[in-house]
């Protein structure tokens, strides 16, 4: 197995990051086996498509590392670093820019729903955005990619591109990188629409629980999240046209590492009065360790910035 994942290292790390994607990857990291190998970087070239101060993107960078020490990843174990120190991943982007098509890459709904209609005034970098996320993957021969739902089309494209690359020079050069979306959480939606999903680039902090929030915060965000008027029903089925009760119960059962069924079957017949609090205070029990843990990183910047640094050696080696 070889594991490679990335975080733009933009905003902060959020409840929809963790849920998705970063438990998954210390999931996989603690279940690897002799051989196999994990590498999890900050995709600090992707910010680039969009306008960034350079001085916010390196101490985002470094802030957004730390976060992932602090859920877990262990430098020892994982290979831990950011995309800008291995050029690697922009050489190899140019060479599968040979391969890609327009066509599939002006089909990404990423780009389609940040370009809009201005595609024309956007960076070329921002189009291109999904070749170097194929060969951030393909770089390594990744054989899994933990994400979220939203990432799943972009890793559709790499394995587009390696399968042509690889039927184009008649060599069996890259195998086709399996997406591993997170079965309990593939999609966490914001707390103010339900049908948005939770981002670090939503203007309004009340719809993200961040992993920094303090706990007050916490338990205020959860008060305020937009629900309807009814109980909680007995199953499942019966939140299908409950886009934000729903997402509630799937961040609880995510959370509680228990299913939606046996969540509803605890809170059945009951009123958001009582659920949210319960899911404040879960949520609190699960996070606070790790702001506590990211507190403690973040006091010593120099031991992060060195973690970064043999990662980042270790991965040109590869690579
Ligand atoms: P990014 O930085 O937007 O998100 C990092 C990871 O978090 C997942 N995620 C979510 N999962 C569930 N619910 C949500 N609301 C939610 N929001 C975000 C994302 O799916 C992702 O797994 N392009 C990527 C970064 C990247 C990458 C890669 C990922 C660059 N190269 C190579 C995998 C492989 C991105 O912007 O993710």
């Amino acid at each position: 197995m070889r594991v490679v994942s990335g975080i733009q290292p933009t905003g902060n790390l959020h409840l929809g990051n963790y849920l998705g994607a970063i438990r998954q990857w210390v999931a996989m990291q603690d279940a690897m086996r002799a051989g196999d190998q994990c590498l999890f970087f900050l995709a600090d070239l992707h910010a680039l498509s969009q306008p960034i101060v350079p001085a916010d993107l390196a101490a985002n960078t470094l802030g957004m590392a730390a976060t992932l020490l602090a859920c877990g990843i262990d430098p020892d174990r994982s290979i831990l670093f950011n995309q800008a120190r291995v050029p690697a991943h922009s050489e190899l982007q140019w060479i599968l820019g040979g391969t890609a098509r327009m066509g599939w890459l002006s089909r990404m709904t990423q780009w389609k729903d940040k370009a809009g209609r201005q595609g024309d005034s956007q960076s070329t970098g921002l189009f291109t955005y999904p070749v170097l996320q194929a060969a951030d993957v393909l770089l390594y021969k990744a054989s899994h990619v933990p994400v979220g739902d939203d990432q799943k089309q972009h890793l559709e494209l790499a394995r587009d591109i390696a399968a042509k690359f690889n039927a184009d020079y008649g060599v069996e050069l890259f195998p086709l990188p399996e997406p591993f979306v997170s079965r309990a959480a593939p999609r966490i939606m914001s707390l103010r629409d339900g049908a948005a999903k939770m981002s670090k680039s939503d203007p309004s902090d009340a719809s993200r629980i961040n992993l920094i929030d303090a706990d007050d915060l916490i338990a205020q965000k959860f008060r305020k999240a937009r629900t309807d008027a009814p109980p909680l029903p007995g199953t499942p089925g019966e939140l299908a046209d409950r886009a934000e009760a729903r997402n509630l119960v799937t961040i609880y059962a995510a959370l509680a590492d228990t299913t939606p069924a046996a969540v509803l079957a605890e809170f059945a017949g009951q009123g958001f009065g009582t659920f949210k609090p319960a899911l404040a205070d879960l949520a609190i029990a699960v996070l606070a360790p790790i702001r506590d843990e990211l507190a403690r990183r973040m006091a010593d910047r120099e031991a992060v910035a060195a973690v970064l640094a043999h990662g980042a050696e270790r991965a040109r080696t590869l690579a």
